[in-house]
């Protein structure tokens, strides 16, 4: 139970969300929480907030501490309101003008989220705050994934406050990296797939900053789910890989709706013919996976193979819900190719092919197009598509 101490004098005292399940339109089956720092130094700090609703669980796990009006100073690393909802509020209880440090867009966002005339002490890139034995710096880490975020960093520990960065949407009373276990990666990946991928050219430099900076840490806390101690380095070294797009796997996923079953046993057989080539496939009917799961599918794998019956002359409205998520979140290197069934006009794989060349994918051509209910014969040809993508894939071109 929170709050923890996670090293000597400095305590977890955010709360868990345990029955959250849509975060804008990310699905948290396991729900998530909202993790703030207390650091107990001659200056007491806390670092960051939490999600309006939850200012009265967070407010009893400081007091378990100490008395919330000793808090010197309030660090908010990211603006977003999950982690400043309840600023306005601990900033009564503290003392209303005590300093809140941000960075320059940071004072600018929480200026216009909240009425209140708090007092924003603005920090440069690299400025450092004493608190005593310990000191804080701050790093901005534009755009990771709001212009306002930044790092806050305890050099004398080593531990990095890393704001949403190498988080996971997950709930439990497990602290720690090393007590989840290995699923952490699966849940670290999902929130890296749908929130941080398009900024992956950003996370690479940033890595290379870090990296020529000589930092190292023996512990990272995010703002959401557990915290890196075991070996903060897994999941740096992940994040690198994920960014650069090039690791992945000999591996398909079909991303399909369907009305009447006929772009559904074509999506099977399409499948059966990847299978046949030795590729790992997952066929993800829309109506029954979340969009951002299929988009952590997706994050490692070779190709996206997308598929819609005709409907009013367009695309199924799942599919163009997906698409639209998809191309927000700018997946690279991948292999694309389209397939549907249709009664008479037949729009829907033009539209599908359209939809992933504007995201630079390497199209398979042409797409497969079957009228009605598919048969025997035209089974056939979709295995035959499916062997067709497969080889592709092998080969690293559609061409
Ligand atoms: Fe967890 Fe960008 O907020």
């Amino acid at each position: 139970m929170k709050p923890v101490e996670i090293a000597d004098g400095i305590y977890d005292v955010g709360v868990i969300d345990w029955n959250i399940r849509d975060f804008h339109g990310y699905s948290t089956h396991m729900g998530t929480s909202y993790n703030a720092f207390l650091i107990l130094d001659e200056k007491i700090a806390l670092i960051d907030a939490v999600k309006k609703g939850f200012e009265d669980q967070m407010m009893r796990n400081i007091a378990k501490i100490i008395d919330p009006a000793k808090i010197d100073l309030v660090v908010s690393n990211h603006t977003e309101m999950d982690h400043s909802g309840t600023l306005p509020l601990v900033m009564e209880k503290i003392g209303a003008q005590k300093p809140l440090y941000c960075s320059k867009m940071g004072s600018r966002n929480l200026s216009r989220h909240f009425p209140q005339d708090l007092n924003y002490q603005v920090v440069e890139d690299g400025g450092e705050l004493s608190l005593g034995k310990r000191s804080l710096t701050f790093l901005e880490t534009r755009m990771l994934h709001w212009p306002d975020s930044m790092f806050t960093f305890v050099k004398e520990d080593k531990i990095l406050f890393s704001s949403d960065a190498f988080g996971q949407h997950y709930a439990g009373h497990e602290e720690f990296d090393d007590i989840l276990g290995d699923s952490v990666m699966d849940h670290a990946k999902k929130y890296y797939a749908n929130i941080l991928l398009l900024y992956a050219p950003l996370i690479l430099k940033l890595i290379d900053r870090v990296t020529q900076m000589g930092l190292s840490f023996n512990m990272i806390c995010p703002d959401h789910g557990v915290l890196w101690r075991k070996d903060p380095g897994r999941i740096i070294d992940a994040y690198a890989r994920w960014s650069k797009q090039t690791d992945l796997h000999n591996k398909a996923v079909i991303v399909y709706d369907t009305m009447w079953d006929s772009t559904h046993k074509m999506a099977l057989a399409i499948a059966s013919g990847l299978h046949d080539e030795g590729i790992e496939v997952r066929p993800m009917k829309l109506r029954e996976w979340d969009r951002s799961d299929v988009m952590t599918e997706i994050l490692e794998a070779k190709a996206v193979v997308v598929g819609s019956p005709t409907l009013n002359n367009g695309i199924f409205p799942t599919l163009a819900d997906f698409l639209t998520y998809m191309k927000g979140l700018r997946p690279e290197n991948k292999i694309g190719a389209a397939f549907g069934s249709f009664g008479w006009s037949g729009e829907s794989v033009k539209i599908l092919s359209g939809e992933l060349e504007a995201m630079k994918f390497d199209m398979v051509e042409p797409g497969l197009k079957i009228q009605y209910v598919p048969e025997a014969e035209q089974l056939e040809k979709c295995i035959e598509f499916g062997r067709t993508i497969g080889k592709a894939i092998h080969s690293g071109k559609a061409g």
